[in-house]
């Protein structure tokens, strides 16, 4: 079948894909008139359309492809874990090689105080699981009615119910109808969007810290379990703290004694220059999500890293857990993760993130700043964004609600390079290979992209 599809044409397989494909965040009226575009292959930091486009993929896949795409050594193992055992369960008392390799690996990864490992698929069934053994810690500690998460506007925490209540975002709000109780949501520590005129970042980033505060004394302290918080906020519009806002988010949650979540499904596995980006930010954790880069994207898999002061309570109490997935565990995404982990540290990508990507994309951003369309530029390792506004002393935005970002998206695309539209946001996350090259590449493209985007703006 897949032989026979690949010989079709471009139109024929829009028409099947339209057909019968329903495809994430999309308006499924409009993605079939529009038609969809087939990516057939991936190498290094390039993919291709089935027409042989070659595209600079700026969001290394949806933020994961870390180690750039046609990497044999996570093919072969897959295909040797496959061949020896393609799947066993990890319910019944019983392990594989694998998941304890792999669980040993990223304890030794990981900030100090974290030794245990629960797994998923998901970013979403991570985050779940982390709401879970948040609620579940507490009721071991004789104090059920902890049941309140505070979070942040802006958050992407995942699609599942629980993740998306606990997430921050008004839209999927609306349509999960109602999203669960006991989520609240608080200030992001957005400066560029949310400073009151003349306040300086560490002000305004303790002003938004001061926010969760609030909220716990609005909810009563006795009812808060748990505070969580991407270190960057990603599918947000890679929105970065101010420097003072983690050290005081920290100082509030030791204060009222509450577990701190940190979802690292974007920031892990050096897209910061780190394994994780938490402790760059003054972020000590009780637990981390994680999914994504861990197999760069090769094969799902996710998890939550489990610290201490939870852990002693699951093995002290004594309590069964009522969790889990049929794949927590995996042999075969476990044996991916191992390889994938292997690629980065022995090519040493972290260095290279710090040392050399992370200056290149500050540059090539640092080069944009004046464009008359241009009202910041940000980054943080290579997590980066610039923000398309109408007038940029002012800083005033389109009308539209982001129909600028989509037509700056859409030239990046047909220029071959894919950055990713959140509003009139545009976010990049590129692959960690980058070398100068493709930074040049992708240098040229953005400034010709801009002026596209700006002719056409001027239009509207
Ligand atoms: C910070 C964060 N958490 C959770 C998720 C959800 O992950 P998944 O799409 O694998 O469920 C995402 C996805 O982009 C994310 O960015």
């Amino acid at each position: 079948m897949a032989t026979h599809l690949r010989s079709n044409s471009t139109a024929q397989l829009q028409a099947l894909d339209a057909a019968h494909h329903l495809h994430p965040f999309s308006d499924h009226a409009a993605l079939a008139k529009e038609g969809t575009r087939i990516i057939v292959k991936g190498e290094g930091p390039y993919i291709y359309t089935n027409e042989n486009k070659r595209i600079l993929d700026g969001m290394a896949g949806l933020w994961c492809v870390n180690i750039g795409y046609g990497r044999k050594e996570l093919a072969e193992a897959a295909y040797a874990q496959m061949q020896e055992l393609p799947f066993y369960n990890t319910f019944f008392k019983t392990t594989n090689e694998p998941v304890i390799e792999l669980s040993a690996k990223l304890a030794e990864l990981s900030p100090d105080g974290f030794q245990h490992v629960f797994y998923g698929s998901s970013g979403s069934e991570s985050n779940d699981t982390a709401i879970r053994l948040i609620r579940h810690y507490w009721t071991l500690m004789g104090e059920p009615e902890r049941t309140v998460i505070i979070a942040r506007n802006h958050a992407y925490h995942g699609s599942t119910i629980a993740a998306v209540s606990m997430g921050g975002m008004s839209a999927m709000h609306e349509q999960t109808n109602p999203k669960l109780p006991d989520f609240k949501h608080v200030l992001s520590p957005y400066h560029y969007g949310y400073s009151n005129e003349g306040e300086t970042p560490e002000a305004f980033g303790k002003r938004a810290a001061q926010s969760i505060a609030d909220m716990i004394e609005e909810v009563g302290p006795h009812r808060v379990a748990a505070i969580v918080g991407e270190p960057v906020q990603g599918a947000g519009g890679v929105k970065i703290p101010p420097e003072s806002y983690w050290p005081e988010v920290m100082r509030i949650a030791n204060h009222y004694g509450i577990l701190v979540l940190a979802d690292e499904v974007i920031s892990g596995f050096g897209r910061t220059g780190d394994w994780f980006g938490s402790p760059g930010m003054g972020i000590k954790p009780d637990l981390i999500t994680f999914a994504k880069a861990v197999t760069s994207g090769y094969i799902p898999l996710s998890g939550v890293m489990v610290g201490e002061r939870i852990a002693k309570a699951l093995f002290e109490k004594g309590s069964e857990f009522y969790h889990g997935y049929t794949y927590s565990g995996h042999p075969v995404s476990c044996a991916v993760a191992l390889a994938n982990l292997k690629v980065i540290e022995t090519e040493n990508m972290l260095p290279h993130v710090r040392n050399f990507g992370t200056p290149a994309l500050e540059k090539l951003l640092a080069g944009i700043k004046d464009h008359p369309l241009i009202g910041e530029v940000r980054n943080h390792g290579l997590l980066g964004a610039f923000e398309l506004v109408k007038d940029k002393t002012t800083k005033t935005r389109f009308p539209g609600d982001g129909a600028v970002g989509l037509i700056c998206r859409d030239h990046f695309f047909r220029e071959g390079l894919i950055f990713r539209a959140v509003g009139d946001t545009m976010c990049m996350s590129p692959p960690l290979i980058w070398q100068q090259a493709q930074f040049d590449e992708a240098t040229a493209i953005v400034h010709k992209v801009l002026d596209l985007t700006l002719a056409d703006a001027k239009k509207l």
